[in-house]
């Protein structure tokens, strides 16, 4: 498998040529390649994508390309898409909660790991999946601070709990594992290693030698000025496994999604409407790229290319923006720094949008950006 060659230069170049009046992604191979990079080069155990992020196959291709071969799916159809990329790939399913007929399935793709936060869903998977050589792992969530929004109130159990299933994994015959996620975009190291210090007590405490621990997703990506360091982080990991495991320091497994694949796409929309107001209307809004937008804010790297294919950059001022769609929740949740002179036409690029915007796209009203042009730079 090889890098996907880029066709275009940059999504200005194809903008100006071929002016399109719907939405487009624009993916970005090298910057994928970078992020992966980053990661394999530096994070100390396996890397395995989450493939929730952006199942793009021209993604998975581009990781598998440069070096990622385990994936963390969420289902059975993306457990699909990535055999159809990559038969070779290594599946852990840690979405905790399956119907049988998943599992099943799930067993036919060969996963070799799965998560659990249930005793009753432990046994779901036994009653199924013969444990020869598979790993279960228990998700724990504790109350940690530093992410912009926390999993835990749907995902994990406590402690006591994780004890208990792990006790269980062990008996019926499983290998016996570790996971947690310390919620999306998280930059505070001391998130990992909370979490990690109660893992190791929490193996103790249930009597069990755990061959791996995963640390999950989490890792953020560049939103703001300036782009996080994520080596930090990494180091944090590994120095506070050494301090908590000591000798029976488990192999470590970590599941990025948002920060592998964010800078790999741009979002170009195009400005419909300037009200008198000075608000703007976009073609492109909450049911389209920017459905994590009320959660997590709009991404703020933000250029505006006029009619003649240079970008703008007079007088930028806050303005509201609304989506194409019919409905008022349609509206981006905080005000876009706009240039002046911006006009009816313009195309308005945001970049950083690869993860969670490209997966979630709805066709609500008939709108929805479904068109991607792999570009040499963003
Ligand atoms: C089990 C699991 N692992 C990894 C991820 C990826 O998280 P992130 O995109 O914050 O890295 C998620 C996200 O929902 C998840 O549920």
């Amino acid at each position: 498998m090889s890098i996907t060659p880029a066709i275009w230069a940059t999504p200005q170049t194809y903008l100006h040529h071929e002016q399109p009046d719907h939405p487009m992604f624009f993916f970005i191979p090298e910057n994928l390649k970078k992020s992966a990079d980053l990661f394999l080069q530096n994070y100390p155990g396996l890397v395995s994508y989450a493939v929730k992020a952006n199942d793009a196959p021209e993604v998975i291709e581009n990781l598998v390309a440069v070096g990622v071969g385990a994936f963390d799916v969420a289902s059975v159809a993306e457990m699909a898409r990535v055999r159809g990329v990559f038969k070779g790939a290594v599946l852990h399913y840690n979405n905790p909660v399956r119907s049988p007929a998943e599992i099943r399935a799930a067993m036919d793709f060969g996963v070799v790991s799965y998560s659990v936060d249930s005793v009753s869903e432990l046994e779901k998977i036994a009653a199924i999946v013969p444990a020869n050589g598979v790993e279960i792992t228990a998700r724990l969530a504790l109350p940690v601070a530093g992410a912009k929004y926390d999993f835990g109130d749907k995902f994990g159990a406590g402690p006591e709990r994780v004890v208990e299933l792990l006790q269980r994994i062990s008996a019926l015959g499983f290998n016996p594992s570790i996971t947690f996620h310390p919620g999306t975009q998280c930059a505070d190291p001391q998130a990992w290693v909370s979490y990690i210090s109660v893992c190791a007590d929490v193996a103790v405490r249930a009597g069990v030698r755990l061959a791996r621990l995963n640390t999950g997703g989490g890792y953020a990506a560049h939103r703001g000025q300036t782009a996080p360091d994520l080596v930090p982080i990494f180091t944090a990991i590994e120095t506070a496994v050494q301090s908590a495991f000591g000798k029976a320091a488990p192999k470590l497994v970590c599941e990025p999604g948002r920060a592998l694949v964010a800078d790999a796409f741009v979002l170009a929309t195009r400005v419909k409407a300037v009200r008198d107001d000075g608000s703007v209307f976009l073609n492109d809004g909450i049911y389209g790229g920017f459905g994590e937008s009320p959660s997590m804010g709009t991404v703020d790297r933000v250029r505006v290319m006029g009619d003649n294919g240079a970008i703008k950059t007079d007088g930028l001022q806050p303005r509201k923006a609304f989506g194409p769609t019919c409905d008022s929740l349609d509206t981006l949740p905080a005000p876009v720094m706009l240039p002046d002179d911006l006009s009816e036409g313009d195309y308005v690029l945001f970049s950083g949008m690869g993860a969670y915007a490209h997966a979630t796209v709805t066709r609500f009203n008939g709108y929805g950006v479904t068109d991607m042009v792999t570009v040499q730079q963003g």
